[in-house]
């Protein structure tokens, strides 16, 4: 079994450089699945998710190269490459390793016209249905059969005509995949109450460098004009908020100081207004964000929601800060029925 050993009673302090954003990098690693062409893409975190979604990709006929590095590289950078689908079959033994190949629904049906993929199952924070991304392919044209533990989704001849879909609840996943098959659809799709996370506005801007036309990104209303084709790109994933989030918290716990190199504080708005809300010195630059913790910690109480609220993701980081604070803190979760597993 794998551990991690702990030996602790020192301040954390130093500069650390922040990876490629594993949840950006999740959806932008099957778009390379919506064209011919090559996609490069670049500061990928080193992550066993990642080889897995990449392992993933190659069931479906795609080839994987290694551009090579830059000396200002700091992730790795691979080229995917889709030449010809050879399978739109996605089979248990990869999905039930990782939730996310869920992600691959969307762009196989909209390029092949039609995809099977085994269903998730559970998971340790929750149910984590997939029914609106289901809905949502349904609402742009697709036949959805569920059997024997497989989602399998049909275009009609001549490709899926696109909709509009008006989100009952704000999906980070359900909005990629829609987007992911709305960007090939034969017209325009609407993706109403769609989830504005700074991994969405990642997703489209990959999306807009391969030629897809998408209006309102970072809103919660998408318009996606459908295009015949897309063609290949090179682009570099986004810093990963969440990452960010949690060194600053561990150096904070310890009365630390680190600076989070690369880190965007314009993607880590109520994160970082929750440090200083409890007593923690934040600064930030164009290149990064300085977090300190000298003084006393205070109570304060978070409420997890969707973007730009507090992410669920730093939930548990806060929460361990905050036993380290004087007085009563309340958090309240609101994404994940079942999140609160750090507690005991
Ligand atoms: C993504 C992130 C995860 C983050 C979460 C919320 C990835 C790989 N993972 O997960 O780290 O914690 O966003 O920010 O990007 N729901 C439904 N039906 C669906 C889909 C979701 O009811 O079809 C519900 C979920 O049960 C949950 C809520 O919607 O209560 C939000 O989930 P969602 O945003 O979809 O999370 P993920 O995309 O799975």
């Amino acid at each position: 079994m794998d551990k991690l050993i702990i030996r602790g009673g020192k301040r954390l302090s130093g500069t650390i450089p922040i990876s490629g954003a594993k949840n950006a990098a999740l959806t932008l690693i099957p778009c390379a699945l919506l064209t011919e062409e090559a996609v490069t893409l670049r500061n990928l975190p080193r992550l066993a998710d990642i080889d897995g979604f990449q392992h993933l990709m190659t069931q479906f006929g795609v080839s994987h190269t290694i551009p090579g590095k830059r000396p200002e590289d700091f992730g790795r950078n691979v080229t995917l490459e889709a030449m010809r689908i050879t399978s739109s079959v996605a089979p248990y033994d990869l999905v039930r390793k990782m939730r996310a190949s869920i992600l691959v629904l969307g762009p196989l049906l909209a390029r092949t016209g039609e995809a099977t993929v085994s269903l998730p199952g559970g998971c340790a924070i929750g149910n984590r249905p997939i029914d609106l991304h289901l809905k949502a392919l349904e609402a742009f044209g697709a036949q959805i059969e569920l059997a024997q533990g497989y989602v399998k989704a049909i275009a009609p001849d001549g490709g899926l005509p696109g909709g509009d879909f008006d989100f009952p609840v704000v999906s980070v996943g359900a909005t990629e995949n829609a987007l992911m098959a709305a960007v090939l659809c034969n017209g325009t799709s609407r993706l109403i109450n769609a989830a504005r996370e700074p991994e969405i506005v990642d997703l489209c801007n990959l999306l807009g460098a391969m030629g897809a036309e998408i209006e309102g990104i970072g809103t919660s209303e998408l318009t996606i004009h459908g295009v015949k084709k897309l063609h290949g790109a090179t682009y570099r994933v986004m810093p990963d908020r969440i990452e960010a989030g949690s060194y600053a918290c561990a150096a904070a716990i310890t009365g630390g100081e680190v600076r989070l190199e690369g880190a965007d504080a314009g993607d880590m708005g109520s994160t970082l207004h929750a440090l200083r809300n409890i007593g923690v010195e934040v600064e930030t630059d164009k290149l990064g964000v300085n977090v300190a913790a000298r003084g006393p910690l205070k109570a304060h109480n978070l409420t997890t929601a969707p973007f730009p609220g507090l992410a669920t993701d730093m939930q548990a980081q806060l929460m361990s800060l905050l036993t380290r604070a004087e007085g009563t803190s309340v958090l309240k979760e609101t994404i994940f029925e079942n999140r609160f597993m750090h507690v005991p």
